[in-house]
């Protein structure tokens, strides 16, 4: 791997986090397959080489469980999903070049190869540990068979992973107050002889490896605390029937965390074996000098940036260069929930008639990489009317169509220099947006263009011109012909069917799809391909009604059971991408006069600087322009945002507060931010720094 900037000449890989094949997929779900397709999709207008590989995970108890429950053996059960996820991911345009299955030879071989490896290099061992066990059942209940409390954070947790409290991976035997989750049995620990690997050895490898690692800073924060903290052996056998076998072990199977990373390489080497080694070489890519992306929700955090390039280290693969992990989904404020139905099912949205395109820009760019998103309908037509509508959509059609009017097609003219120096940097910012790993600012570049063409035809007026001075206003429409190209590549990796349209109706020869980035500037063809039609289609009021009819009383009652359900041992286990919003907490019994809330002098301020605190773990100083000054504010976000791309953003500042000291830091004020990620408070207009937030 390289840390210079793409396009480099090694294969990239771009994987995203396998799927459990255990469930319908809702579109909180397709989040980081989004991400991932976006990602990829943009490296390769970069023309870097890169390979987008997936596949289902099959084993482990997510779903051993649901099988069981439904009266099926794990394989078939989860075969069928894996179909169908086969079938479902196109239809959102997520196409991965290959897209297997851990249960399938290719990783199954690798796998034990892997653990071959591990084990002579020394660093797999055998050791007595105590495991959950149900005695009246008499057997094992290793993860999700087994529910209690963290050990960590005291929150109700599931065997391997406390998923409402601190997001930690758990140990077999670590979980307190074990309880079945089939019987509902209290559990005892009996001991058993397991297989370990020893991760403890590598912590300052581990070190090493995050300060080279780029991505989402979220990616690197958090395991640099848990290492600090002292890491663990990993156990890396289960007692299960489903998995892959140890190998000489009757009884145990590998940890899913184990096979299911090792997929990535599996889907390459397919991937490779499909196209011939000559076009991608997954030997190279994995064992030479590759580019290796992942894209993951942030709840498998731990596995990617310690267990996995852990596992890489000892066998002598590269090690990941880049994590993007995303926050999470809500829908209209509130978790997703797989179980109770309160979702947006992947299969429902394409029913309902939009376009794939409109969900991936949504997904895309709604906020940063890290930042949790929400869905909701109104937004979601906010969205795609305001932007893909209002901006995009706009600009295309009335200047293709006045070209198409006036010139059947592109007017003979050279490209202005000033409208040249636009495109040019709309792919710089393109560029700096794959090199930032951030898919939101790859959307930023296109709409910042068409942004400009709508103010440059508007500006021009070339109706006006047309009969008084046809050749400049011919002039005009060439800039906005090469303007709509560019549009054309640089949205192809967010919105590739539309892309494609655009493409065809200019006229271009090929698919939009092979277009790089050194297509942009290139003279469009003198006839258009088909006549101009609007790209997008708004989302009226009167529909987002009739969506909001029927997906509130699916929200509404989800949200009740939640609440009826507290408490009760559930024996269903919700989804990470997922996680149900913690409790609530209740509104405030006691009123506040008008007078006194107007006492808070709030204030809208723009972020200059963002500076660690050093020592601290999630302290950063601040210096953010309220109009009549500059304030330095300390704010615990350390962990929570991308540090770097926090200046230039718009917050809310609480501008009459004490002063305080934290670290040796003076703080004069105080920002705004909501829930436990910190998501920072806005404006979405164009309110100064300065202006009072009232
Ligand atoms: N199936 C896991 C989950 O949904 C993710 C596996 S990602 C991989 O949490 F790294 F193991 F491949
Ligand atoms: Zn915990």
């Amino acid at each position: 791997m390289s840390h210079e900037d793409y396009p480099t000449d090694d294969p990239a890989v771009v994987t995203c986090g396998l799927p459990y094949a255990n469930g319908d997929l809702h579109i909180g779900h397709l989040r980081t397959y989004v991400g991932g397709d976006v990602y990829a999709r943009a490296l390769e207008k970069l023309g870097q080489q890169t390979a987008f590989v997936c596949g289902s995970d099959m084993h482990g108890t997510p779903i051993v469980v649901n099988a069981e429950q439904e009266g099926v053996d794990p394989e078939s059960f989860a075969l069928e999903w894996h179909e169908q996820y086969e079938e479902t991911f196109p239809k959102f345009a997520v196409d991965f070049d290959n897209y297997g299955h851990t249960h399938d030879e290719t990783n199954t071989e690798l796998t034990l190869e892997f653990v071959e490896r591990m084990e002579a290099e020394g660093y797999v061992y055998e050791k007595e540990i105590k495991v959950a066990w149900d005695p009246e059942d008499d057997q094992p209940l290793p993860d999700r068979y087994v529910e209690g409390t963290c050990p960590y954070c005291g929150s109700k947790a599931r065997g391997d992973e406390c998923d409402e409290g601190c997001g930690r991976h758990l140990e077999p035997g670590e979980i307190e107050d074990p309880v079945s989750t089939i019987s509902g049995n209290p559990a005892e620990y009996r001991e058993r002889p397991h297989k370990f690997f020893r991760v403890s050895d590598l912590s300052e490898y581990l070190t090493e490896f995050l300060d080279r690692l780029e991505g989402t800073a979220n990616a690197r924060n958090q395991p640099r605390q848990w290492i600090e903290e002292g890491l663990e052996d990993w156990c890396i056998t289960r007692d299960l029937d489903w998995g892959i076998d140890y190998a000489g072990e009757e009884d145990l199977v590998l940890y899913v965390w184990v096979d299911a990373p090792i997929e990535y390489v599996a889907s390459t080497k397919q991937y490779s074996e499909r196209v011939g080694s000559d076009v991608y070489d997954w030997e190279e890519a994995w064992k030479g000098d590759g580019e290796i992306v992942h894209v993951i929700g942030r709840d498998i955090i731990q596995h990617h940036t310690i267990f996995w390039p852990a596992m890489l280290h000892v066998v002598g693969y590269d090690e990941p260069r880049s994590v993007m992990a995303s926050g999470f989904m809500t829908l209209n404020g509130e978790g997703f929930s797989t179980s109770r139905n309160r979702a947006v099912w992947a299969q429902e949205y394409l029913d309902e008639g939009f376009h794939e395109d409109l969900l991936r820009y949504y997904l895309a760019t709604n906020g940063g990489f890290q930042q949790d998103v929400d869905f909701s309908w109104q937004k979601f037509a906010d969205r795609v009317n305001g932007e893909l509508v209002g901006d995009l959509g706009n600009f295309l059609y009335r200047s293709l169509l006045f070209a198409h009017r006036n010139w059947e097609g592109t007017p003979e003219a050279d490209l202005s220099d000033e409208v040249r120096a636009e495109i040019e940097a709309a792919i710089d910012a393109f560029e700096a947006a794959v090199n930032d790993y951030s898919v939101r600012k790859l959307g930023d570049a296109t709409l910042d263009l068409a942004r400009f063409g709508n103010r440059y035809i508007q500006n021009n007026e070339p109706w006006k011109l047309v009969d008084e001075a046809p050749e400049a206003a011919a002039q005009v429409i060439r800039d906005c012909v090469q303007v709509a190209k560019a549009v054309a590549v640089l949205f192809e990796p967010l919105a590739p069917g539309k892309a494609e349209s655009l493409w065809e109706q200019l006229g271009e020869d090929g698919s939009v799809h092979d277009a790089e980035l050194d297509a942009v500037l290139e003279a469009p063809p003198a006839a258009f391909g088909t006549e101009p039609a609007e790209l997008f289609e708004g989302v009226e009021d009167e529909r987002v009604e009739e969506l909001n009819e029927k997906l509130e009383p699916r929200v509404q009652e989800a949200t009740g059971e939640d609440a009826a359900s507290e408490g009760a041992a559930e024996t269903e286990s919700e989804e990470a991408t997922a996680a149900d919003s913690p409790d609530m907490e209740p509104i405030a019994d006691e009123r506040l006069s008008f007078e006194d809330f107007q006492d808070l002098d709030l204030r809208v301020g723009r972020i200059e600087t963002v500076d660690p605190i050093e020592d601290s773990d999630d302290l950063v100083r601040l210096e953010i322009d309220i109009g009549a000054e500059t304030r330095q504010v300390v704010a615990g976000i350390k962990q929570l945002h991308d540090l770097d791309e926090l200046p230039g953003e718009k917050v809310v500042v609480v501008a009459n507060l004490e002063k305080t000291e934290l670290f040796g830091v003076e703080s004069n004020g105080m920002l705004l931010a909501a829930g436990e990620q910190a998501d920072l408070l806005t404006t979405h207009g164009d309110a100064d720094p300065g202006e009072k937030v009232r």
